[in-house]
């Protein structure tokens, strides 16, 4: 058995993404990347940055795409991506937004909250759908074969952050999604894990750097920095390498340690 495996990341043009998908070709995947910011001119930044990267690495990155809310496209996209690298053994669940505003719990809008809903939660859960009836069907065929889906929820899974609590609801609910999704396939041999990022240095907390360097600088992460998207990366190849199988449904925080409570 000697295919090269393949991993599927959505959202892997940058941030977060991008740090599984360098670390996941590192351990030898070919990797198929796909986003909704699609620029095939921009090499410094995006998914054609990501796939110079990891070609330097020696492996190959299918950049495709796609919307992750918009499910309607997920079997043609499926069928789209086997037809191109043939199978896949590893999915990992990371595209995701943030509230265009963060608006207070009293003031957020049913337009904000259902967006964040679509993108995190319900695109995943579909997405998982469909590439979860494939890896089934693999499994039946071949036992030996070892397969992985990996959710990237937050740490907002369970801290609660009123001025933007359709966030917190997206990512509690896709947890019990992962939780869900590792119960089903658990027989299938299909190992599903959640990771709960903390505070990741990306575009995403751009906009709230300062407020973050200083609540980091005062101790709120024990460990004392930002989370890089590396870490977040190195965590997912960490899951996927095999040493973790009979622990399908875990969680694992990368958070500097923002899950011990202190006093
Ligand atoms: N940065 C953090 O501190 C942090 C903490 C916890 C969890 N997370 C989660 O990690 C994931 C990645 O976050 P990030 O910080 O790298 O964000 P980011 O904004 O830097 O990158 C997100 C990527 O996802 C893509 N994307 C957005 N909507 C999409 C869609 N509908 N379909 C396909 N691709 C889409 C974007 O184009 C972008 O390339 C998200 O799910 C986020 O909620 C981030």
């Amino acid at each position: 058995m000697s295919e090269t495996r393949v991993a599927l990341v959505t959202g892997a043009g940058q941030g977060i993404g991008r740090g599984i998908v360098l670390e996941l070709a590192r351990q030898g995947h070919d990797i198929v990347g796909l986003d909704v910011v699609f620029d095939p001119q921009n090499h410094t930044k995006g998914l054609f940055e990501v796939k110079d990267r990891v070609e330097e690495l020696g492996r190959k990155f299918v950049p495709i795409q796609a919307d992750v809310a918009a499910v309607d496209t997920h079997e043609a996209l499926l069928q789209r991506i086997l037809d191109e690298v043939g199978h896949l053994d590893v999915l990992v669940n990371n595209a995701g937004v943030a509230p265009k505003v963060r608006l207070d719990i009293l003031e957020t809008t049913p337009e904000s909250y259902d967006r964040v809903m679509a993108i995190n939660t319900r695109g995943a859960f579909f997405l998982t759908q469909k590439v979860a009836r494939h890896m089934v069907a693999r499994a039946e065929q071949n036992p030996e074969i070892r397969q992985y889906i990996v959710f990237i929820t937050s740490i907002s899974a369970y801290v609660s952050s009123p001025s933007r609590a359709e966030y917190c609801a997206s990512k509690a609910a896709l947890s019990m999604i992962a939780r869900t999704y590792a119960d089903r396939l658990a027989a299938h041999r299909i190992n599903v894990y959640e990771i709960r990022p903390g505070i990741i240095q990306t575009d995403m907390t751009a906009v709230v750097k300062e407020k973050y360097d200083k609540l980091i600088a005062e101790g709120l992460v024990p460990q004392r920095r930002w989370g890089l998207p590396e870490d977040v990366g190195k965590a997912v190849a960490g899951l996927v390498s095999g040493q973790f199988d009979y622990s399908t449904g875990a969680i694992l925080e990368v958070s500097g340690g923002m899950n011990i409570p202190r006093l």
